[in-house]
């Protein structure tokens, strides 16, 4: 017998009907035909007058079940259902504790009086699958509060506290008491007034001026995201409620929902979804290992790194000591820290009040002996072996027993200055992305002999400070910069071959990037990867032609394209171009000119290789946690699920061929098939069948 996923209980004339489908209640098929079941059953009961819908565990519905989506639908369908319940001859309250997201708040739309706790979140999500809402969201939402203000809900996919969502409209009541006692006596007072009230029967919020509030904000939505279906979709859909009478407005709802979930966008952003919670699972650390309280921080550099480290910290309530070496350095880095903040509250996005708690959070300090009471120490000194090592050992004879000492190195090996210490058991990588206090990604190193809850600490510590962090190996570059430097040096490939900046840049603003290769080199600085080269005695003819003629970027004014003053993007820049074409030259080449969808498989296709051999190195556990790490850390556009996902949609022989004969060309042989790239190929496999889901 399936266990059943709805308990009716009875207090008195009211039922209580309480879902329970763990973890998080989504509504799959058999919690819809329970709850279309039971609905029915207590609908009919003459000896009950009213209904409460409640939930058990930590949130009331997480909304439909995602990973039905893309298969085919099973009866009963949740607008079906949520018909059913809203028909009900007997009025139904929803009581909300916990998230009520999508479906989830849909089904306390159906309802007819909503209670909600304080814990109690509200919101319609669905825009970041790339879908709509699917069970008469943008139809009965508009009708309670009207459609100025659904609609931004529904197109920022926002979830609302439950005093913001009283405050809208959305629920009738928040109570800080027994939450089923409030819906009780709430269905008890429906159920005095007779018929419920049904929201695809109302239609007073529905008014000429709400219609030409929501118009404005529709056209201003289109302008700015006039390539996502779903924002076009949504509009029409809303527009139904104002056009179309309920059922004709539910109908159009449904079948735009239904094209949308077949998209290859919403599929991506739906891969995106399960591989952003599939990283939590670490690949031999069992769910029980705890981490180690932390309540004290210290950073070591204050420089932007450093700073924005703290302010990570900071922002999140944890006290951190910011550490230099010299009164003059902290001075700075303390200085550059109160600007951000400045800047912040200039823009209106912090308070000063708020501003004041987060900088005295923030203890200034000169000398690791600072570091000594902190439960964990970031270093984020310069990027030299020598100076890590030495700050290790310091810390090593400073910190107490059982901290967590960090490197925020970003190609160092993190063994070797593990073994500056005593207690290597203690040390890892936790590489941030500048600027740290607002890139979201985390690396959190793992070398071998790390103990376990150090790395669960890591990792705990990095969901507190609002980062996703994704284990990887010890190795060069770890996973993001590794492959990063896959893409650069397919940039310079590209250009000595014939494309030009702009024409690689375009290629991948194209496809969705925000910024292409040259552009992004201009603004981190060219002179970054100039010393890098150096220090590890590699050359890129290139950009280091362009460095020795001291265009560095942006901070310079040229470095692949122009800025010249008040200029908002690079512009071309013959010099450089001639640069290259010159280069090209000296290197015996023939210059020749590339498509836009050949430079985009000659800059992504190598990266897809280096992730191929950093799977085979298990210095990534899995092909989604690739894919997380370009999302959060490199702008990967979301709705093309990461390189690894869209290597799937291509196809793994497509890629296979452009690298082998990319390979014959330059006779490069980083740009041979990784074997297992090779191997998955043959069998007509993709990276999705290598997913195993983890301990
Ligand atoms: N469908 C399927 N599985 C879901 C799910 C959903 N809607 N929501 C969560 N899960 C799964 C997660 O994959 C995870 O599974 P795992 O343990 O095997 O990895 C488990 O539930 C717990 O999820 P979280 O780790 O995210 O738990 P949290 O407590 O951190 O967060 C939450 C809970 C806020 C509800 C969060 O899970 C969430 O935001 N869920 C998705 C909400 C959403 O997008 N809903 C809209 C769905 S589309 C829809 O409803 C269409 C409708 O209009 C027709």
């Amino acid at each position: 017998m399936p266990m059943e996923t709805v308990r009716l209980a009875r207090q008195g004339e009211i039922a209580i009907a309480t879902i329970d489908n763990p973890p998080v209640n989504a509504l799959g098929q058999a919690l819809r035909a329970d709850l279309a079941r039971v609905i029915a059953e207590a609908g009919a009961d003459p000896t009950l007058s009213a209904i409460v819908l409640a939930a058990a565990g930590r949130a009331f519905i997480a909304g439909a079940d995602i990973s039905e989506f893309g298969k085919p639908p099973l009866a009963p369908y949740l607008p079906d259902v949520l018909d059913a319940i809203e028909a009900c001859p007997k009025p139904l309250v929803a009581a909300i504790q916990g998230a009520a997201l999508g479906g989830g708040l849909e089904v306390a739309l159906a309802c007819h009086g909503r209670v909600a706790a304080p814990t109690a979140s509200l919101g319609l999500p669905e825009v970041r699958l790339g879908l709509i809402p699917g069970a008469g969201g943008t139809q009965r939402l508009p009708r309670l509060i009207g459609a100025a203000k659904a609609f931004p809900l529904m197109l920022s996919g926002e979830p609302v506290n439950a005093g913001k969502a009283l405050e809208l409209g959305l629920v009738d009541a928040v109570t800080g008491e027994d939450l089923i006692a409030a819906a009780v006596a709430q269905a008890h007072m429906l159920a005095s007034r007779g018929a419920p009230l049904r929201l695809s029967e109302a239609g007073a919020k529905l008014t000429a001026a709400d219609r030409a509030a929501f118009e404005a904000l529709a056209a201003d939505a289109l302008k700015k995201s006039a390539d996502l279906p779903n924002v076009a979709a949504l509009i029409e859909a809303v527009r139904g409620a104002f056009e179309l009478n309920f059922a004709e407005g539910l109908a159009v709802e449904r079948a735009l929902f239904l094209k949308l979930v077949a998209d290859p966008r919403s599929a991506a952003l739906r891969h995106v979804f399960f591989a952003e919670r599939e990283i939590a699972r670490v690949p031999g650390i069992g769910a029980d290992v705890q981490p180690r309280p932390i309540a004290k921080a210290a950073v070591i550099g204050a420089g932007t790194m450093g700073g924005g480290i703290a302010m990570c910290f900071a922002n999140v309530g944890i006290p951190v000591t910011l550490i230099e070496q010299e009164q003059a350095q902290i001075d700075n880095g303390m200085n550059r820290v109160a600007a951000i903040y400045e800047m912040s509250v200039t823009r209106g996005s912090l308070t000063p009040e708020k501003r004041d708690a987060r900088m005295a959070l923030i203890t200034p300090a000169v000398g690791l002996a600072a570091a000594a009471e902190a439960d964990i120490v970031i270093e984020a000194a310069f990027e030299e072996m020598g100076v890590k090592q030495q700050i290790f050992a310091a810390l090593d004879g400073i910190a107490k027993p059982g901290a967590i000492l960090a490197s925020n190195t970003s190609y160092l090996d993190v063994p070797t200055i593990a073994a500056a210490t005593r207690r290597p058991r203690d040390v890892l990588g936790m590489h941030f992305f500048s600027p740290a206090n607002v890139m979201k990604l985390l690396e959190v190193v793992r070398p071998q002999g790390v103990a376990e809850d150090a790395v669960v600490t890591a990792m705990a510590l990095g969901r507190r400070l609002g980062k996703v962090p994704v284990v990887v190996g010890n190795g060069f570059g770890f996973v993001g910069n590794r492959m990063l430097e896959a893409r650069t040096r397919a940039t310079e490939r590209l250009l000595i071959a014939g494309a030009l900046p702009h024409e690689v840049d375009a290629a991948l603003t194209g496809f969705g990037f925000k910024m292409g290769p040259c552009a992004m080199a201009d603004l981190a600085g060219n002179d970054i990867g100039w010393r890098s080269r150096k220090a590890r005695g590699k050359t890129a003819a290139v950009a280091d032609a362009i460095c020795e003629a001291g265009w560095f970027g942006q901070k310079t004014g040229r470095g692949y394209f122009l800025y010249p003053e008040g200029a908002r993007s690079g512009q071309r820049d013959p010099e450089v171009e001639a640069l290259i074409a010159r280069i090209s030259e000296e290197q015996g080449l023939t210059r020749r000119s590339f498509s836009s969808d050949e430079i985009l498989s000659r800059l992504l296709d190598p990266m897809v290789n280096e992730g191929a051999r950093i799977l085979e190195e298990g210095i990534a556990a899995r092909p989604g946690d690739i894919d997380v790490i370009w999302l959060n850390g490199y702008n990967w556009p979301a709705w093309r699920g990461g390189p690894m996902y869209w290597a799937d949609t291509v196809g793994l022989g497509a890629i296979v061929a452009r690298l082998e004969q990319q390979a014959a060309e330059t006779g490069d042989a980083t740009l041979q098939p990784a074997p297992l790239l090779r191997r998955l190929a043959d069998e007509g496999k993709g990276f999705a069948d290598l997913k195993t889901r983890s301990a």
